[in-house]
Formats: structure tokens, C-alpha cells, sequence
């Protein structure tokens, strides 16, 4: 067997220098690692623009780096009822669209309970797996959604009659099996969502895991969430919470209590299912920027703007501009915070958006038609993302890409 020589005490010694050298540079030059949620000043910060995207006018590229803008992406829920075949697997163009306007996506109900874990000792991982497997290869984050809800758990779980113990060995099998799978893969997990009502009480009536262990099980979740991916970003996230009111405070002071006692909350998002029917929520920037203040990243998670649609079904003119304008201000109110790098639309296209078989006679609620033309929503989102860079505002009126939006 040769035997390994071993290089001359000298040489060694100059060879340990060099790298010690070596170490210290990289240690100097290293961009400094950005705090948990802090903001990237526009411009800077990492670019997340595939390399290869061709210059395009559309809202991934027009993005100040670090920014994320993200849909859903269609599939289970509210379409198994509907009369087409699931969108992400056989809609070509939407995938097209998917892939080109967003660096962000969020399984819109595959990684829900019912979907992921159909029966007690079986998970259904397959478009999970598939939905991350493109974000991978379109360079996407994704958003988990989600751990611990009311919602969309299957009978086995509801109607199993478990004890306390048993149930709550179930919860922690779940979050570090599904967590636990798609650890590195994604970026932030809805951890608990929906646990107050309006009034900013806990809903322990309709949530299996608050009425059976009481709050206490938020923080295991939330414990149970990091151990199994200590590098996911875990939220609370709620409707209803866009304003300052009894709820989005509720969430407040629930945080800083985990915070005081050192669960892993690392933020707060506000869904912001919007309507024109009502007012938009001006102190939207003001309730993220208290969350901020917390030291925890904010997000817009769910984003859409519903209208009653008249009787022809075709939405008015000033319904669109008053959709778009609540779009622009959601998404300002959300670059204005150091914070909030993260915002996600549920569904760019009215053609397959959960709000008319939820909402009767209401709809168009995305920022593109069901032929996937663009909205003045969408055009909304490309100008404020736009100008959201340094000399954005004027890079983009010049820029012919920006010409559908920009007229
Ligand atoms: O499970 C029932 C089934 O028993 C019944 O036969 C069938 C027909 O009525 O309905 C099934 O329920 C469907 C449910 O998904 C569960 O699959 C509802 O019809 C369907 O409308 C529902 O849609 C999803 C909804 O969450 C459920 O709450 C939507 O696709 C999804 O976009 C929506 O997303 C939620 C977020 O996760 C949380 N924030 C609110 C947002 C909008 O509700």
C-alpha cells in the first residue's frame, strides 16, 4: 500500500498561512448575511432573475431584487369541482405565465391536510413534489400552506377521536414528515393560519388542534416547524388582519409573547382577499410596519380583489380602476416595509380563481382575464414593482417591453 507522504513541516506550515489568508478575505469581501426579514435596498441584493431570462416586461423581472412576487398555483379544492382538468399538469400557458412572471409560488391547496394526508398512514406528496420540483427549475421560492388549520383536514383526522395525546402526536408526525420532506425546498411555511376570529379570540371551537390541546400547541407547531427545517421562515397567517383592528392585534401580542418565550416565530401575513365593495385598508402599512418593529417579516399572501359584477358579467371600467388601485396600494404598502419581500397573488387568472364558486354574482378578482390578457391590475403591479428600483419609473416608460402596460 503506498504509503501517504506527508509534505515537509515548512511547506505545510506556509500551505496553513495561505489558506488562513485565504479564509480571512473571503470573510472581509462576504456580503454581510441579511437579518431575518431585513429589506434589501432595491437594486441591491441578490438578483433573482434566473440567468437566461430574457428581458421581459413582466413582474418577476421588473422586481427589485430580493423581492418576491408569487401566485397559487391552481390545483385541488374548489377545481376538483369544476369542469376542467388541474390546471398546473395540463394548462400549457398557464404554466408558461407561472413560470415567467413569478419568483414565488404557493400550492393553493396541495399541501393542505386533506390533500397531503388523505388517511392516517398515508401521505400524497406527488404534485407537492411536482410543484417544488418547478420552482426549482424556474428559480421560484415557495410558500408552505399549511400546518395547522380548521380547514380542509380530512374526516380521519376530525372524526377520528383521538385522545389529546394521540392527537398531538399526529400533529407533530405531519409537520415533521411534510416539513421535514421539503427541507431547503421551502422557504416559508404558513405554520398556523386562521386561529383567531374577528374578534381576536382563539377559534377553538372550529380547530380541532386549539379545542382538543388549547393554544398552547401554536408554539409546539411552530418548535416542531424549525426543527424539522431550521432555515424555513414559519408565519402566521390570517384574512382579515390587513387593517389595525382586535384581530391583526390579537396576533400582535400573540407574537411577542412567543417571541419573550423563544418560539421560532419568524413572521406575520396578512392574506388580503379584498373586495371594491369595501374600503381598502389604509393603516395596511402601518399594521405591517408594528410587526416589523417586532423583528419578524411580514408577507401579502393571498392577494386578490373581488367586485360584484354586473349583470352582463363584464366589470365596468371604474370597477377595474378601482381594482387596480387596491392592487398597487396592497403592494406599496408591502415595498414600503423593510420587512415585507414577499407578494403573493392567489391565482393571476380570473380563469380559475376560487372567488366566483365562493361568491355568488362576484368575480374577476385576478389581474388577468380568463385568456390570460392583462388586467390593469397586472399593469398596476409592473409599475410599482417597476418603480420600485432605482430610475425604475423612468426605465420603464422608455422601455418598449413595458408598452402594453405602459400606454
Ligand atoms: O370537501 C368538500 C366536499 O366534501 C364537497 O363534496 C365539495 C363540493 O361541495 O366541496 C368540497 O370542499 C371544497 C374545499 O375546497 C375542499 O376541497 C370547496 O368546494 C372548495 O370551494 C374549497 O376551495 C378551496 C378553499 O380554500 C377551501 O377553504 C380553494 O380552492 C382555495 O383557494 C381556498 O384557499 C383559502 C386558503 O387556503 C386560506 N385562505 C382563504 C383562501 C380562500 O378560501
Amino acid at each position: 500500500m503506498r504509503a501517504h507522504r506527508y509534505p515537509p513541516i515548512g511547506a505545510m506550515r506556509f500551505g496553513v498561512v495561505l489558506t488562513l489568508v485565504a479564509l480571512l478575505m473571503a470573510l472581509v469581501t462576504a456580503p454581510a448575511p441579511a437579518a431575518r426579514g431585513a429589506a434589501s435596498t432595491p437594486g441591491q441584493g441578490a438578483d433573482l432573475r434566473p440567468p437566461g431570462l430574457a428581458k421581459q416586461d413582466t413582474l418577476r423581472w421588473v422586481a427589485p431584487n430580493d423581492f418576491r412576487i408569487g401566485s397559487a398555483v391552481a390545483g385541488g379544492g374548489h377545481h376538483e369541482q369544476q369542469p376542467y382538468p388541474p390546471p398546473f399538469f395540463n394548462d400549457e400557458e398557464y404554466r408558461r405565465l407561472l413560470a415567467a412572471e413569478f419568483n414565488s409560488v404557493t400550492p393553493e391547496n396541495q399541501m393542505k391536510w386533506e390533500f397531503i394526508h388523505p388517511q392516517q398512514n398515508q401521505y400524497n406528496f406527488a404534485d407537492a413534489d411536482a410543484i417544488v420540483a418547478f420552482a426549482r427549475e424556474h428559480g421560484q421560492h415557495v410558500r408552505g400552506h399549511t400546518l395547522l388549520w380548521h380547514s380542509q383536514n380530512p374526516p380521519w383526522l376530525e372524526q377520528g377521536n383521538f385522545t389529546p395525546d394521540e392527537l398531538r402526536e399526529i400533529l407533530r408526525d405531519h409537520i415533521l414528515t411534510v416539513v421535514g420532506r421539503y427541507k431547503g425546498q421551502v422557504q416559508q411555511w404558513d405554520v398556523a393560519n386562521e386561529i383567531f376570529d374577528g374578534s381576536g379570540n382563539f377559534r377553538t371551537q372550529e380547530n380541532i388542534w386549539l379545542r382538543e390541546l388549547g393554544p398552547d400547541i401554536i408554539a409546539d407547531a411552530f418548535r416542531w416547524a424549525h426543527e424539522a427545517d431550521p432555515d424555513a421562515l414559519l408565519f402566521f397567517n390570517d384574512f382579515g388582519v390587513e387593517g389595525i383592528n382586535a384581530k391583526s392585534t390579537a396576533y400582535y401580542e400573540l407574537t411577542q409573547e412567543l417571541l419573550a418565550d423563544g418560539v421560532p416565530v419568524h413572521g406575520f401575513s396578512a392574506q388580503a382577499h379584498l373586495s371594491i365593495q369595501f374600503g381598502f385598508p389604509g393603516d395596511l402599512e402601518a399594521n405591517l410596519q408594528r410587526f416589523d418593529d417586532l423583528g419578524v417579516a411580514t408577507a401579502l399572501t393571498e392577494v386578490d380583489v373581488r367586485m360584484v359584477l354586473p349583470p352582463d358579467g363584464v366589470p365596468t371600467d371604474a370597477q377595474l380602476a378601482r381594482q387596480a388601485d387596491d392592487y398597487r396600494r396592497a403592494l406599496q404598502a408591502c415595498l414600503n416595509v423593510d420587512g415585507c419581500r414577499s407578494f403573493t397573488i392567489w391565482g393571476f387568472t380570473d380563469k380559475y380563481s376560487w372567488v366566483p364558486v365562493f361568491f355568488a354574482n362576484e368575480g374577476a378578482a385576478t389581474v388577468m382575464w380568463d385568456d390570460f390578457e392583462r388586467k390593469p391590475a397586472y399593469c398596476a403591479l409592473q409599475r410599482a414593482l417597476a418603480e420600485a428600483n432605482p430610475g425604475g419609473a423612468e426605465r420603464y416608460e422608455r422601455h418598449p417591453a413595458y408598452a402594453e402596460c405602459a400606454g
